[in-house]
């Protein structure tokens, strides 16, 4: 009899920035592999180890793992420029420990521009991070795209990108977007396949082996659930599909190929950029969460909206990722409130539901309060919490049907509770 291996899989279950990067991080110790399979640098994910802090945009988050290997799987965008000038010059040469798959399509500076100039001629901005992802994966299911592997050939992929510009003049033309110079593109593309030859390969190949091999593997979700692009709170979405199932598209396995999955959601909400949030707080509290919870976007510093754990969204979240269990992080921000809202139903049309309906945006949410705690900040064991943070914990296991089995109560990778 064969063993059967299966990859552990992280995924955020609100609007992103829920803590992934510290729970990889974290689990990135018992792990051989770290893969990312979906979005490209809007996603920004914060790792403090021994009060030393990274942020990381494309770079898998097991990169602080020496042992561990990275995976840059081919659903993501990688843009070529953040990598080489800015992450990579972070880390240094990876060679051996990082790997891009061949098929992740590229994200150039003109898919920039268009991001941009869209928002801005849009009467409601979605609020993109303005990094080019909408553009770069719409190129990829127009099938006008350029992947990774096509940096093998400069001249052809030069070539291609001046027939874009040709077949796009219109929209370049309203946008003010200038024509590249070809000699420029050219030294351009060829620096870029310098910089990234010695990590492309094909990495759905390498992670059938890695897992044949009884590697650990550990897939690591960008974004949140209601950021993806066919469950989330469209149009004021991302461009991929950030849910568990995306991990199987962008990376080349199939769901026998998925073990256990961990939902990272805060132990409150934040939203950055446009769209609905139910449980968003506009008052004192709203600011306070903000303060505590220094809620400053880690990829474009905006600030983030703010408010209650939305539990009928977090159930939601958790059944369509099929969540093994929940990590629940910043606990300590809510350290000092007297009392703590959670959004246990909505108002839909003069009903009370405990379901997410198609749209949020005319939802109104219906609160529970629960008794705050003085301090939670920096403990390590489950039994040493306060008692109201402990009904706090059961309760949103009640109303998300899912098991707390983490809980992180500051950024630093230690101080984190396996329950
Ligand atoms: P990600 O995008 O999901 O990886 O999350 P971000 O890194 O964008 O945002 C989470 C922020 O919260 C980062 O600044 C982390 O260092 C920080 N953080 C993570 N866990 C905790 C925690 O338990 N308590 C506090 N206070 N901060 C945390
Ligand atoms: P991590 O991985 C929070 C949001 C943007 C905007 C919408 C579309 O750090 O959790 P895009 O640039 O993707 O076209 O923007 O999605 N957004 C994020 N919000 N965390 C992220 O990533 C995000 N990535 C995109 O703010 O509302
Ligand atoms: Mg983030």
């Amino acid at each position: 009899m064969t063993k059967e291996y299966k990859a552990d899989l992280i995924v955020g279950l609100q609007w992103g920035d829920e803590g992934k990067g510290k729970i990889v991080d974290h689990m990135a110790q018992t792990h051989d592999v770290v893969c990312r399979f979906a979005g490209g640098h809007n996603a920004g994910h914060t790792i403090v180890v021994d009060g030393v802090k990274y942020a990381l945009h494309l770079i898998p988050s097991g990169v602080l793992n020496p042992n561990a290997i990275n995976i840059i799987g081919n659903g993501v965008v990688l843009s070529p420029e953040n990598l080489l000038d800015k992450e990579l010059k972070q880390f240094g040469d990876l060679q051996g420990r990082l790997f891009i798959s061949d098929k992740a399509h590229l994200l150039l500076p003109y898919h920039a521009m268009i991001d941009q100039g869209k928002e801005k001629l849009r009467k409601k901005a979605i609020g993109t991070t303005g990094k080019g992802i909408g553009p770069a994966y719409a190129d990829k299911i127009q099938r006008t795209g350029h992947r990774v592997g096509e940096l093998h050939h400069p001249q052809k992929l030069a070539e291609k990108i001046m027939h874009y510009f040709e077949d796009n003049r219109v929209l370049f033309d309203a946008m003010e977007i200038e024509v590249p110079d070809q000699q420029q593109l050219l030294a351009d593309i060829e620096r870029y396949r310098d910089g990234l030859l010695p990590y492309i390969t094909d990495t759905t190949k390498l992670l059938w082996e890695l897992l044949e091999e009884g590697k650990k593997i550990l897939l690591e979700g960008a974004q949140g659930t209601m950021l993806d692009i066919d469950h989330g709170t469209y149009p004021y979405v991302t461009s991929s599909n950030t849910v568990s199932a995306g991990a199987c598209t962008g990376l080349g396995l199939n769901p026998k190929d998925i073990g256990r999955v961990t939902g990272i959601a805060k132990a409150y909400c934040t939203r950055v950029g446009n769209g609905p949030f139910p449980s968003e707080d506009h008052g004192r509290d709203g600011e306070l969460l903000a303060e505590r919870g220094h809620e400053f976007g880690t990829t474009t510093g905006r600030k983030r909206r703010c408010g209650w754990f939305d539990a009928v969204a977090a159930r939601h979240a958790c059944r369509l990722n099929g969540c093994d269990q929940i990590a629940l992080m910043k606990l300590d921000v809510l350290d000092g409130f007297e009392k703590i809202k959670v959004c246990v139903a909505y108002e839909f049309e003069g009903e009370v539901i405990d379901y997410v309906p198609y749209d949020l945006e005319n939802v109104k949410p219906v609160y529970e309060t629960f008794e705050g705690w003085e301090k939670v900040e920096g403990i390590r064991e489950y039994r040493e919490l306060p008692n109201s943070a402990k009904a706090y914990i059961k309760a949103i296991e009640k109303l998300t049907r899912t098991k707390v089995g983490i809980i992180s109560t500051s950024p630093d990778r230690a101080d984190t509770i396996i329950v």
